[in-house]
């Protein structure tokens, strides 16, 4: 079976005037389907910077990334945006829901960027994820009328709710206790499981790291013996 995601010699820095920051230094990953691999590093070892850019948010500096054998370099915006529409789910770091949509919408929104889904199917498709993650009864609450743990499972229903043949996720249990990461992980896994997604999750938890096919810790921008 052929990757679904290979990254190639990933190096970023960042330039701010006299300062130069060597963020990621010559990074090579493979994620094939269904694999569920976990990255651990300290703050500020550049996995979020990594997510963004297997995720085409943002450009490296040198190296290539390719998604379903297509290069994300050579892409503008508009096509790296289809590209993570079609085959990418995202859950950001701090779950980047949009404050005046409801949860529902929220979910919704990845679909009805796609051309020619009707509303009606969106908001079903949405409906049915957020009853998955047991959410039925807080459809129409706006985020800042949801929990934390709450808002992380409607961020996990959006990033889902595409089909995505890749789920990258940034602390996707985070901000949350250990009871909630716990089941947050759990649901994520179960989503994961039913759909055949493969999962790239940045944590800072070695006990869910764990449980995931394979473990990658980064420090200062290089894959170390994890
Ligand atoms: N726009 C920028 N300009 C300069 N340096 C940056 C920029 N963005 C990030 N960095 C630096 O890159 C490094 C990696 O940042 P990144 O957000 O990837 O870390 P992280 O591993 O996700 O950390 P955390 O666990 O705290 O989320 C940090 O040292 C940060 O200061
Ligand atoms: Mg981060």
């Amino acid at each position: 079976m052929s990757p679904i995601l290979v990254a190639n010699n990933i190096n970023k820095t960042y330039d701010e005037g006299k300062i130069r920051t060597q963020v990621l230094t010559g990074l090579d990953l493979t994620i094939h389907p269904g694999e569920r691999i976990a990255i651990v590093g300290t703050s500020g070892s550049g996995k979020s910077t990594l997510l963004h850019i297997l995720g085409g948010l943002d450009t490296p500096s040198s190296g290539e990334v390719w998604l379903h054998d297509k290069c994300l370099n050579n892409m503008n915006e508009t096509q790296r945006g289809e590209m993570r529409n079609k085959h990418l789910g995202f859950i950001y770091q701090f779950h980047h829901l949009l404050a005046e949509f409801t949860a529902v919408e929220n979910v919704a929104m990845p679909l009805l960027m796609r051309p020619k889904v009707p509303t009606e199917q969106a908001r079903l498709q949405a409906t049915e994820l957020l009853e998955k993650v047991g959410l039925g009864h807080r459809l129409d609450h706006r985020p800042g009328e949801l929990s934390g743990g709450e808002r992380q499972r409607v961020a996990i229903a959006r990033a889902l709710v595409t089909k995505p043949s890749l789920v990258l996720a940034d602390e996707p249990t985070g901000n949350l206790d250990y009871d909630n990461a716990q089941s947050v992980f759990g649901l994520l896994s179960e989503l994961q499981e039913t759909l055949q997604t493969a999962l790239l999750m940045v944590t800072h938890d070695r006990n869910l790291a764990a449980l995931a096919d394979r473990q990658l810790l980064l420090r200062s921008g290089q894959w170390e013996q994890y």
